[in-house]
């Protein structure tokens, strides 16, 4: 049997007692490591568990898929996912595959970021689309996550941004010589977050102000459907969610951008419209609190 357990988001006892007696008795476990991290590491689960985990990377849980299964065929084999299994689109492909392969499938659910995001106090059933926001290069500055936070915005929608993880980078060069030497890993941070949100809004205003030519004109008219996110737009910086050193932080995104939060995991919500129960939870993380006040009278008691 093929299992997907959950571990939660803090640390190795966020298992739950139905995962640990899985993980115990499997014949593999493997731990997916790229599309979240724990605050501790491998060994740290290995020695609660009392047994082997063995990392599985990005390449090992996509090409090596099948073989992966294979071992599920006479056996119980385990993929340890942090968060919930299906916290991640990646883990849906697993299953489908499983199931193809006459392979049974259970899965072991825990907390995920989707739903401890609550934390904050914004109404878990007022989010719209949640969006990925990805690290920019020098020659790729992909803007899409900013249409749809506009978007949610207009519907009065809370938008949760999930911020970009890198694991296992190759530079340029050692990709070209096709060098297996890679980057320390990258977590995007809610301070870079706000800065490209901001650095987007301006673009596209500098753009509608007749500074570009009239196909750039075109093209910012089209882009500037919804441009309802500023440097002034509420928001929350929520870090280390589920840990003993977890963190939020609610002010404009201009604000977030001068706030440094402090380790990874870092995610960010932008607030749509706020009931007055949302605005009580939230002000208590406010960054500058009389600013806060100011900026959220207009909500109802
Ligand atoms: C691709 S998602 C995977 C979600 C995971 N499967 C789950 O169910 O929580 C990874 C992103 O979620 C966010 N995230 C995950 N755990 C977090 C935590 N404990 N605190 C804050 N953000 C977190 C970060 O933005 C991170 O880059």
């Amino acid at each position: 049997m093929f299992y997907l357990v959950g571990l939660g988001l803090a640390d190795a006892k966020d298992i739950t007692v139905k995962g640990l007696e899985i993980v115990k008795n499997a014949e593999k476990v493997y731990l997916e490591a790229y599309t979240s991290i724990l605050t501790v590491g491998k060994e740290a689960l290995e020695s609660y568990y009392g047994r082997e985990v063995i990392l599985a990377d990005r390449e090992t849980v996509e090409q090596l898929a099948d073989d992966l299964l294979s071992g599920a065929v006479e056996s119980d084999v385990v993929l340890l996912v942090v968060g919930d299994p299906f916290g991640a689109t990646t883990h849906t492909d697993l299953v489908l595959r499983a199931k193809q392969a006459g392979i049974e499938v259970g899965v072991v659910h825990n907390a995920s970021i989707m739903n401890a995001v609550g934390c904050c106090g914004l109404q878990l059933y007022s989010y719209g689309e949640t969006v990925s926001i990805v690290f920019w290069s020098d020659n790729w500055k992909p803007e899409s996550f900013y249409d749809k936070i506009c978007h949610n915005s207009q519907r009065g929608l809370h938008t949760l941004c999930l911020l970009d993880i890198k694991m296992k980078e190759q530079s340029v060069e050692n990709l070209i010589r096709g060098r297996q030497i890679f980057e320390p890993p990258r977590f995007m941070t809610t301070q870079q977050a706000a800065e490209q949100l901001i650095a987007i809004y301006k673009r596209r205003t500098a753009s509608s102000d007749g500074k570009g030519d009239s196909s750039d004109d075109e093209a910012a008219a089209d882009q500037n459907l919804f441009t309802d996110v500023t440097e002034e737009s509420l928001a929350v910086g929520v870090t280390r969610v589920g840990s003993d050193s977890q963190r939020i932080a609610a002010g404009t995104l201009q604000q977030l951008a001068d706030t440094d939060l402090g380790d990874p995991l870092h995610s960010l919500v932008v607030v749509g419209h706020m009931h007055c129960l949302e605005r009580d939870m939230l002000r208590q993380y406010a960054i500058d609190v009389a600013d806060f006040d100011e900026r959220t009278k207009h909500v109802k008691e």
